[in-house]
Formats: structure tokens, C-alpha cells, sequence
């Protein structure tokens, strides 16, 4: 029996909205079940039990373009809460009768909303000015209500921002609760859940954890795994829940692409294969990498070189290693939204995370991704849970591609080198100063520029480092880390006192958006 068959949940529908995986989160965190289906899927068996309540998501869709919609009218006959978002929102008024229309004014961005009556929903929502602050992404709008709803709240352009009918438990939002620039937005999901839904916590870490190692067990039977150990915290966690799950038919590759952090590899072969007693394969690249990439300046090149030759790599000792079936990779729910949604629906591309967009088409071996639709806290929670160390589990993420992805322009083996120590320098430092663990990313990165400087009276000619340090909840906005100016200094002057080849040192202010994490 399945886990989680035996769990009461909420169901969320997705429409392909960027931020569905989200709303999930948002409810996973209240320590609530919940499971998205694609609204293509919808009209296959849709199963009532265990079901407590229903989110619609937002989408790019019109709710006239009726071919594109697949929207299963038998939910609203079901007796159970809905609470439509943006899109699914104006999918329920539709479908119960009322009017939507392209909006005179699209709303993106932050608008007021003002309260004009109480309700369940809106429990300790709003300020005591009755006005927050919510988040609007939308280019149509509902213009007449269904029968039996009433409004909550509006804004100066959308009249109808809030609405509810209370008899039946049906709500729609036109703004989106769930993303963080909406002002106490998970409130409205947390009444929806309890208040509303009625739900009891049922979702644990324990639970996770077991409900992951039971789908890895499933989806890999008896074949064979090979899995992209990069020492990194998602792909240590997807190697240990894996092998928790499926033990000796797991084999870790480790490939040092040479663009790992200081003495990444030794630490790597010590925890998984000497304390774990995982099977390890160590694979030294480090010649080839710089050889494949040498004089490629674009970043999407180097991503997709890499991602190749990774793979190229895995294919060759998963043949040797004989009837491997399945790669395993540790590729978390930001990573797919940045990459491609993973509902398949139109979300921009922003770059090809390795672990994602740049596979082969015909890649030879099937994904494992058992973290896919984590985010990184929680793989965290499942890290300690999995009994991975705190050392492991709190380390700063590290993308797959390494240092090649913080050294815009050619890369060179000096310059990996360089590279290399100025980061060990910067995050040593970080620790001694135990500024480590309240900063979610930090890294140094080399800039292709060289700028003249003065050492011991004689005149430098040497590359520029930049630090960054960023504090985020889940990688996909960020802001830069305030340091002090005795610690800026402290780590200056030790990077350029003990490297050769850098004679400035810069610090990245910018937050994501508008520029990413990574500096490429
Ligand atoms: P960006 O630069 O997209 O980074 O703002 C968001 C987070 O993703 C990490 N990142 C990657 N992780 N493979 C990975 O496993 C990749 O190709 C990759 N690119 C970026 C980045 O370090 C940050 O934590």
C-alpha cells in the first residue's frame, strides 16, 4: 500500500502557472498533504478519496480558448472546499456563470487591496488599515459575478479581487497569495487549509522521507542506478535516499570536472564511500573538461559542453558497470521553473541548468529525480532526516557546472586555479567568523578584466575577484548579505595578500531578480 493513498490531502489543479509547485510548498509547509494534476490530466479518474479540499492555479491561458482548458465539471458537484488563484479563479466564475473579459487596466506587480467584508478566508489577513499590500499578475479579469457570490476585497482596478460563496466553500483570489511579495499571503492559505478545509497535519519529514523511498523503490524495481554525486547538498541527499531505498543497485559516479571547490574530492570519497559504504566511482575529467571547453566564452555553450560531457561520462561506466537503467540526479523544483515548467506548460527559459536542459535528446539512460519537486529547505529537513551530517546538509549550494559558471569568458587552467583558492580563502573565512550558516550562498567568482593596481610600489596588471553572498528562502529571489567593513576588508586583503594573479576584489550588490545567483 501506498503512503500516501491512506492521506487526507489537497488536491491543487494546475493550469501551468509558474508558481503552482508554490502553492504546494506553501501547504507542505503548514504540515499538509497535498498533490498537483496537470488540468490535462483532469479528466482521466479523478479520486475523491481522502480529498479535503481544492486549489485552481493561476496560468497563461484565456478561460475562452475552451480546446486549451480541461476543466472537470464534476469537482464543483463534490461538496468540497475550492479555492480558485488568478486563473482558477476566473475558471470558476466562468463555469458557475459569471463573466470574465480582457481587463481595461492589467495589473502586474503590487496593487492595493482594500477589505470590504469579513471573511473565513481573510481571518487575521489584513492590516489594521484594512489594506495589503498583494501581488497581481493578470491581463483579464472577472467582471460579473457568479450566482450566490459575494466581494471580500477589491482593488482600485480589479472589483472583484476577493470573492466568496460561503454556502458552498467556494473562493477565488485574482492576486497570487502564495508568492512572497504578496503581504501575509500564506494566512489565506493557511484558513483555507484548516479553517476552511478542516485538514489535521499529516506531513512530516518522517512521512516524506518514506513516501520518497517508497516511490524510488517502485520506479527503479530491481535495475540498476548510477547517481551524479557532485558532493553537493541535493545530489548527496538524492544518493543517500537512494541508497536507503535501493542499497548495493546504486553505483555514485563522481566526476571531478576539475571544477569542484578545495579538496571537494577528498571529502566526497571519504563520506560516501569510506563512512557510507556506497559504491563509489571516482572519475578524474579534469583534463578533458578544460580541453572541451577551451576558448568557449558563452555561457549556454559551456553549460550545454558540460552537461554533455557528464553525461557522456555516466553513459560510458553505466555501460561497464552493465544493465544500468536509470541516472540519478539531484535536480530540485527551482531548477526545472528556471529551466522549463515542469507541467510542460509555456514558463520563459532563463538558462540551462545542467541537471536539466542540457541533456541529450537521446540520452540512453532514464532520470531519476526523486527531488524534483522539492525546494531546498526541505531537502535539508529530508538530509537530516536521511542522517547526512549537519556539515553536509547546511553547505551552501553548489551548481553542477562548478567554478566554469563563476568565471565569465575563457577558462583556463590558471585561472581555475586562481579561482579556486580565492573561493576556499572567502568561505573559510565565512566560517571563522561564523558568518557561514547566515548566509544561504556565497562564492567568490573571476572576472575576465584585468585592471591596474600597485603592490609594494610596482604596478599590478591582474584579474578582478567578485564576491558574492546572497540570503534567500528558496534560490529563485535573493538579496545580497551586508557585511561589515572589517570583515570585507579582512578578506580583501587576505585574497589578494595570498593569491597571485588577483589585485582587486569587488562585491556583487545586485539581488535576483535582476541578476541570478550565479555569475556567468
Ligand atoms: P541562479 O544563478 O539561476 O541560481 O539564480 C539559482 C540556484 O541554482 C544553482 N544553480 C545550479 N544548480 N546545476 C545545479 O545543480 C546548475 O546548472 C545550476 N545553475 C545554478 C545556483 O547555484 C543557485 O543556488
Amino acid at each position: 500500500m501506498n503512503l500516501k493513498d491512506d492521506l487526507s490531502k489537497i488536491l491543487i489543479i494546475d493550469f501551468g502557472s509558474q508558481f503552482t509547485q508554490l502553492i504546494a510548498r506553501r501547504v507542505r509547509e503548514f504540515g499538509v498533504y497535498s498533490e498537483i494534476i496537470s488540468h490535462k490530466k483532469i479528466n482521466l479518474k479523478l479520486n475523491k478519496n481522502h480529498l479535503k479540499g481544492i486549489i485552481l492555479s493561476g496560468g497563461p491561458l484565456n478561460v475562452y480558448q475552451s480546446k486549451k482548458i480541461q476543466f472537470n465539471k464534476k469537482i464543483l458537484k463534490w461538496n468540497i472546499p475550492i479555492l480558485g488563484i488568478c486563473f482558477g479563479h476566473q475558471v470558476i466564475s466562468k463555469e458557475l456563470g459569471g463573466k470574465v473579459k480582457k481587463a481595461k487596466n492589467r495589473e502586474f506587480g503590487l496593487a492595493k487591496l482594500k477589505k470590504l467584508h469579513k471573511s473565513e478566508l481573510t481571518e487575521n489577513f489584513f492590516n489594521k488599515t484594512g489594506i495589503n499590500n498583494v501581488w497581481m499578475s493578470h491581463a483579464d479579469e472577472v467582471t460579473k459575478l457568479a450566482k450566490g457570490f459575494k466581494v471580500v476585497a477589491k482593488t482600485d482596478t480589479s472589483n472583484f479581487s476577493i470573492i466568496e460563496n460561503k454556502l458552498k466553500n467556494f473562493y477565488g483570489i485574482q492576486f497570487h497569495p502564495e508568492v512572497s511579495h504578496t503581504e501575509k499571503g500564506k494566512i489565506i492559505i493557511k484558513n483555507f487549509v484548516f479553517s476552511i478545509c478542516k485538514m489535521k497535519r499529516n506531513w512530516t519529514s518522517k512521512n516524506q522521507k518514506n513516501v520518497l523511498i517508497q516511490e524510488v523503490k517502485q520506479n527503479v524495481g530491481n535495475s540498476k542506478v548510477i547517481c551524479a554525486l557532485s558532493g553537493g547538498v541535493d545530489s548527496s541527499v538524492v544518493a543517500k535516499l537512494i541508497h536507503s531505498a535501493v542499497g548495493k543497485q546504486l553505483t555514485c559516479i563522481f566526476v571531478n570536472t576539475g571544477f569542484l571547490r578545495m579538496n571537494e574530492e577528498t571529502q566526497v570519497i571519504k563520506t560516501f564511500k569510506k563512512k557510507f559504504k556506497i559504491n563509489l566511482i571516482y572519475v578524474d575529467a579534469k583534463k578533458l573538461f578544460l580541453k572541451k571547453l577551451k576558448n568557449i566564452k558563452e555561457p549556454e555553450k559551456k553549460r550545454k559542453i558540460i552537461g554533455y560531457l557528464f553525461i557522456k561520462i555516466f553513459e560510458k561506466y553505466a555501460r561497464k558497470i552493465k544493465n544500468v537503467k536509470f541516472l540519478a540526479q539531484g535536480t530540485l523544483y527551482p531548477d526545472l521553473i528556471e529551466s522549463k515548467s515542469v507541467t510542460g506548460s509555456q514558463s520563459a527559459k532563463i538558462k540551462s541548468h545542467h541537471n536539466v536542459g542540457g541533456l541529450p535528446k537521446k540520452m540512453k539512460l532514464k532520470l531519476l529525480e526523486p527531488l524534483r519537486l522539492l525546494f531546498k529547505d526541505e531537502v535539508r529537513k529530508l538530509g537530516l532526516e536521511l542522517k547526512l551530517s549537519k556539515d553536509i546538509v547546511f553547505r551552501h549550494p553548489f551548481p553542477g557546472p562548478g567554478l566554469a559558471i563563476r568565471m565569465p569568458g575563457k577558462i583556463t587552467k590558471n585561472k581555475v586555479k586562481i579561482l579556486k583558492e580565492a573561493d576556499d580563502i572567502f568561505i573559510s573565512s565565512l566560517r571563522d567568523h561564523n558568518l557561514y550558516s547566515k548566509i544561504w550562498q556565497a562564492y567568490a567568482a573571476l572576472l575576465p578584466v584585468k585592471t591596474v593596481g600597485v603592490m609594494g610600489d610596482n604596478r599590478t596588471y591582474e584579474y578582478m575577484c567578485l564576491l558574492r553572498a546572497i540570503t534567500s528562502e528558496d534560490g529563485m529571489t535573493a538579496d545580497y548579505f551586508n557585511f561589515s567593513k572589517k570583515f570585507t576588508q579582512h578578506v580583501s586583503n587576505k585574497i589578494i595578500n595570498n593569491i597571485k594573479g588577483i589585485n582587486r576584489v569587488v562585491y556583487d550588490i545586485t539581488s535576483k531578480p535582476p541578476s541570478t545567483i550565479e555569475l556567468e
